[in-house]
């Protein structure tokens, strides 16, 4: 797949989107760890545009931290090269990259209060102390911690620590922002509250940033471009809606979307895919093989009338009314089917509908282990 979906960067000169500068450029990394199996990163091709956010999403130890480790220098790639601003990162210290890396565990100093946790950075450079106190002051302004600034981080929610440890990044004024995770050790309702807020603050500072999280709302929500990795390989890097409507692979399809998009063994002959219960049309004009998988989005399986067009009878395994909709997993023999209505559906558990999937958005990928998407 080379289309808009295959990930870009690589050649030094290559320009970003509208032709901007890449910022940050990963070329070919690799990396194997001593005690680890196989490879932690199977060859990463990134290029982050200047002022670009881009969202690295993936299941746990698809080598997410190992990959933003190695752009800022913690950890070293076997092969490959990183470049910062045009410049090859070969060699430079963690502390000279002009990035700053914000984690899942905050880790503040306990005895410093938050206006010396976030000046601490500064402290380090030397700047003098005038300075410090305007650069702290502006980044307790940007992240709404004013009040907070002569307490102890023992006197902080969890929510407000993450927010100095922002706070400790931002005062650096670095060229570009790496987090990992940041959000992951907080309760839902802070976390939705803080990605937000994250947002608006790495847009108005305008500075690059690589965000790596596990969770697909952060991606979909947040990124530029999402960057999708699977077993330290990427396999998409798209904006979110392309993410969303045109998969590249059968992996992309069913990691982002909930619930998950249904994959179906399919049979190709005469311009049909049979497909468990269904008769599908094929799309015109595609060559497909024999054999397809075939993902459909649970919003494109309608719950029908008996009597209605590519009516199919089907079986209600699990009904979970969620409020703003109803999320079923159907049942046909052994084929089972994920699909959502809109508001409370009055259907149980047991009961007896029909589905049609005359005019779901098709998506076909190849059955063979690439899962690519077909077409
Ligand atoms: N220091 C290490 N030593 C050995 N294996 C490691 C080390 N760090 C990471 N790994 C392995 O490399 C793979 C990628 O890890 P990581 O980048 O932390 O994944 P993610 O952040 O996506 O969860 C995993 O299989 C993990 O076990
Ligand atoms: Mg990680």
């Amino acid at each position: 797949m080379t289309t808009a979906g295959a990930p870009r960067g690589g050649d030094p000169a290559s320009p970003g989107r509208e032709g901007r500068a890449l910022e940050v450029e990963l070329d070919g990394v690799t990396k194997r760890f001593e005690q680890g199996e196989g490879a932690a990163l199977r060859g990463i091709t990134l290029g982050v545009e200047k002022g670009e956010l881009v969202v690295v999403v993936g299941p746990s130890g698809c080598g997410k931290s190992t990959t933003l480790r190695i752009v800022a220098g913690l950890e070293e790639a076997d092969s490959g090269g990183v470049r910062i601003g045009g410049k090859s990162m070969a060699g430079v210290a963690p502390q000279d990259r002009d990035v700053a890396m914000v984690f899942q565990g905050y880790a503040l100093y306990p005895t410093m209060t938050v206006r010396e946790n976030i000046e601490f950075p500064l402290r380090m450079r030397k700047v003098d102390p005038a300075e410090r106190t305007k650069r702290a002051n502006e980044a307790a302004e940007l992240l709404a911690l004013g009040r907070l600034m002569d307490r102890l981080p023992s006197e902080l929610s969890g929510g407000e620590r993450q927010r100095v440890a922002m706070g400790r990044a931002i005062v650096r004024r670095p060229r570009v922002f790496l987090f990992d995770e940041p959000l992951s050790n907080l309760d839902a309702a802070l976390r939705q509250e803080l990605r937000v807020e994250i947002g608006v603050l790495v847009r108005e500072l305008g500075v690059t940033a690589i965000y790596v999280t596990h969770d697909q709302v952060e991606a979909m929500t947040l990124a530029d471009r999402i960057c999708i990795m699977n077993k330290g390989a990427i396999e998409q890097v798209a904006p979110p809606r392309t993410i969303y409507e045109t998969p590249a692979t059968s992996f992309v399809a069913t990691f982002i979307g909930a619930p998950k998009m249904n994959l179906l063994e399919g049979t190709v002959a005469d311009g049909a895919i049979a497909c468990g219960p269904f008769k599908l049309v094929a799309p015109p004009g595609k060559a497909l093989p024999d054999r397809v998988v075939v993902g459909v989005r649970p919003e494109d399986v309608r719950l029908v009338g008996a009597s209605d067009e590519g009516a199919t009878p089907l079986e209600v395994a699990v009904a979970e009314p969620l409020g703003a909709e109803t999320n079923f997993v159907l049942r046909a023999g052994d084929v089972e089917l994920r699909a959502r209505a809109p508001g409370f559906d009055p259907r149980d558990k047991g009961a007896a509908v029909h589905v049609s999937l005359a005019g779901a958005t098709l998506h076909l990928f190849d059955p063979a282990a690439s899962g690519a998407r077909l077409g």
